[in-house]
């Protein structure tokens, strides 16, 4: 028995903050942004404005397309790094306001890569038969944890939330199979120490700038392109897909220039590949799963599809989930 997504949804928060936004007091440009991370805009959270509403606003629109109630769902595992609280859990608070009492809910923290870790860890459940519907979620605001005066970092994140509920199914369409990895002696190409105050965009508030996220780009870059590549291929060929049969490849969206090489080093053309990162600069854990609803919602993914999911991020962590739509 394996599992399936039968639905996706996306949740974003109401302000749209453009590149033109930020030039106004950054020391940046919108050229500069474009070419060199493909960012055009990004919503970020106002103060106020509650991440785990907007996660909850993604997970209803999940199970409305699924046709299910919340009190449908045995689990909800969501990724993320975004929590107002170190506990209770970010997953504890959607399941209250989802109304799904007594389902176990759980975090994974794998920062970027949270989607396709939470993922891997809903279909291994259900594989073993403790789970039927799981509600699968991506949720992050880093422009909370960012310093808006270091436009190194600054520019480049957006914060959203998506979902997936997942259903289990014999058959060969689903969760093909799914990879995820981890170095933890990279830690410091990307961290946020956990203390100190959130500071949204438009609050007085300001993140002291030794707790803001650091990031080693460069650095960054090319373990991105390398590790997304391997991980990609590794998981086709323990589920002996040809990587060339891979139809679309929705990758987390972290660098346009990222996503391109990846499929380039994987001698996919980039029709195969999903960019949406234009329009939402990297939204951390919920980037597979906002770039995965809008896909299908395009009908950029058809029924049948081999469809591959990846991502790198903090930790480092990374890791793939390959699927038979
Ligand atoms: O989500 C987890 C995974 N994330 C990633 O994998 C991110 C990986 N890294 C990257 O995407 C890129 O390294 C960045 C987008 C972060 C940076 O791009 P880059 O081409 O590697 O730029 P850089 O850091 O090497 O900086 C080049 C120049 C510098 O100027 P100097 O020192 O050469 O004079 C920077 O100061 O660009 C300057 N710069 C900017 N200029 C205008 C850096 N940020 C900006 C900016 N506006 N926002």
């Amino acid at each position: 028995m394996g599992s399936r997504i039968v639905a996706t949804g996306r949740a974003l928060p109401r302000t749209a903050v453009s590149n033109q936004d930020l030039e106004r007091f950054m020391d940046t440009s919108d050229e500069w942004i474009r070419t060199r991370t493909g960012i055009g805009c990004r919503y970020t959270l106002r103060s106020g404005e509650s991440l785990a509403e907007i996660a909850t606003q993604a997970s209803r629109s999940a199970l409305e397309r699924a046709g299910m109630k919340a009190g449908d769902l045995d689990a909800i595992i969501v990724g993320t790094v975004s929590s107002e609280y170190t506990f209770p859990s970010f997953a504890c608070q959607i399941q209250t306001q989802l109304g799904a009492d007594f389902i176990p809910a759980f975090d994974v923290a794998a920062a970027c890569s949270g989607f396709v870790y939470a993922l891997s860890v809903a279909d291994s459940s259900m594989r073993a038969g403790d789970f039927r519907r799981v509600l699968v979620v991506g949720a992050d605001a880093l422009s909370t944890f960012v310093d808006w005066t270091d436009r190194r970092t600054a520019v480049l994140f957006g914060d959203g939330a998506g979902a997936a509920v997942l259903v289990s199914e014999p058959g060969n369409r689903g969760v093909l199979g799914s990879l995820l990895r981890a170095s933890g002696k990279h830690w410091d190409l990307l961290s946020c120490r956990a203390p100190g105050v959130r500071g949204t965009l438009d609050s007085e508030v300001r993140r002291d700038a030794d707790d803001a996220i650091k990031m080693k780009g460069p650095e960054l870059f090319k373990i991105a392109v390398k590790s997304m590549e391997e991980v990609s291929r590794q998981v086709a060929e323990r589920a002996g897909v040809k990587i060339e049969d891979v139809n679309l490849v929705v990758g987390h969206q972290a660098n346009r220039r990222i996503i391109s090489a990846v499929a380039e080093r994987l001698g996919l053309p980039q029709e195969k590949v999903f960019i949406n990162i234009d329009r939402y600069g990297n939204t951390s854990a919920a980037s597979v799963p906002i770039a995965l609803d809008e896909a299908v919602e395009q009908g950029r993914i058809r029924e049948g599809d081999l469809v591959m999911l990846n991502a790198c991020g903090g930790g480092l962590t990374w890791g793939a989930n390959l699927l038979r739509w």
